[in-house]
């Protein structure tokens, strides 16, 4: 066994962390032989909430859990920890566009990127899924100067979890056997779900798809999933979304299979021309705990139009929070 590291989980109590925990305290995201100190993050009325979770976690007798903690401040629940995943923010209902929470939710970032900056490990990996995810992950990046801007990420899991499974669908393929498709910019209506390089079974993806199903039907699917759940389930994607939460943690730190990439907000280098310091959605490969931008893709002007639509709302929604980056 090897020994145990932390695990901070913000939002602990909600929707999404009711799925997420049982997860990673089971090994699904860092392995079964990885033992995880669990630091769990709430505002004080969901204290109560929480600890009935906390209940529940050791009810399972997990083998990998080392030590669970809860706390109401970001400063105790981020003390060393090696891995956070920012999840506690309020969901959009039926009718909003995700960057609508951007004022509701962006204060919530800032001060919890002041608080991994001051405590967190200096190796620490950040994933934000709290809406806007993108926009919040460069709020708390902004706040944490003394970590690399490289350690925040931002989900777009989901959507390239969702595009693989609308393209099996519609192929009678398993997702298994898709590789290499990218989900581009915000995880937002205007993300460009893009299989122009997808691969099923190692021939070309956009060969076994019709082109009309694949702008009229596919590319919308996937940009307004997240609504139709809403719709469907009276509440936002919870289980699906902890499941990628898992998938994305998981792949940056053990890694992307030979010859595949998946999909990560990132802050852009301007790799593709993407404006740089946004967090962007890129084809990304992972190794040894870092990811790297693939690099060399060729981008026809279909695919351009939209990776540029989606960066503008990137930068117009930096632009709006810009107040809450103390360097500027
Ligand atoms: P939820 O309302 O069920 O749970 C959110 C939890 O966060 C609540 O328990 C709340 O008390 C807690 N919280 C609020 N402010 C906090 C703070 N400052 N510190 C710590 N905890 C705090 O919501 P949910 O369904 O779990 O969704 C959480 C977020 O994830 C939402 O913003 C939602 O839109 C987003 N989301 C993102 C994706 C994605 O793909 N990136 C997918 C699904 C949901
Ligand atoms: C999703 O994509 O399911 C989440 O971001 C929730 C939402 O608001 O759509």
């Amino acid at each position: 066994m090897k020994a145990p590291v932390r695990v901070a989980v913000t939002g602990a109590a909600g929707q999404i962390g009711y799925s997420l925990l049982f997860r990673i305290a089971s090994g699904d995201m860092l392995g079964k032989d990885q033992p995880v100190i669990l630091q769990l993050l709430e505002i004080t009325p969901a204290l109560e909430a929480l600890q009935g979770v906390v209940m529940e976690i050791e009810d399972c007798a997990f083998p990998l859990v080392a030590g669970i903690t809860t706390s109401d401040k970001a400063e105790e629940a981020f003390k060393d920890v090696d891995y956070a995943m920012l999840v506690g923010a309020r969901p959009r209902g039926p009718g909003m566009e995700r960057k609508d929470l951007l004022e509701a939710n962006a204060a919530i970032f800032s001060v919890q990127g002041k608080a991994l900056n001051d405590v967190a490990s200096r190796d620490v990996k950040v994933l934000v899924v709290g809406n806007p995810a993108n926009t919040n992950s460069l709020i708390a990046q902004q706040n944490a100067p003394d970590l690399d801007p490289g350690q925040f990420t931002a989900m777009t899991r989901l959507d390239h979890n969702r595009a693989l499974a609308q393209l099996a669908n519609q192929t009678g393929c398993h997702t298994q056997d898709i590789t290499r498709l990218t989900v581009w910019g915000n995880h937002s209506s205007t993300q460009y779900p893009d299989i122009s390089h997808a691969q099923i079974k190692g021939e070309p993806a956009a060969d076994k798809v019709d082109r009309q199903w694949y702008e009229n039907e596919f590319i919308p699917t996937v940009q307004q999933r997240g609504a139709a759940i809403i719709k469907a389930r009276g509440a936002s994607s919870a289980a699906s979304a902890a499941s990628s939460a898992v998938d994305h943690m998981r792949t940056w730190a053990l890694g992307t299979a030979d010859g595949d990439w998946t999909s990560m907000g990132i802050p852009s280098d301007g790799s593709y021309g993407i404006a740089e310091g946004i967090i962007y959605s890129f084809p990304v490969t992972c190794k040894n705990g870092k990811y790297e931008i693939v690099q060399g893709l060729e981008i026809d002007t279909f695919s351009r139009e939209r990776m540029q639509a989606t960066e503008q709302e990137l930068v117009e929604e930096r632009d709006a929070v810009k107040h809450l980056f103390p360097n500027q």
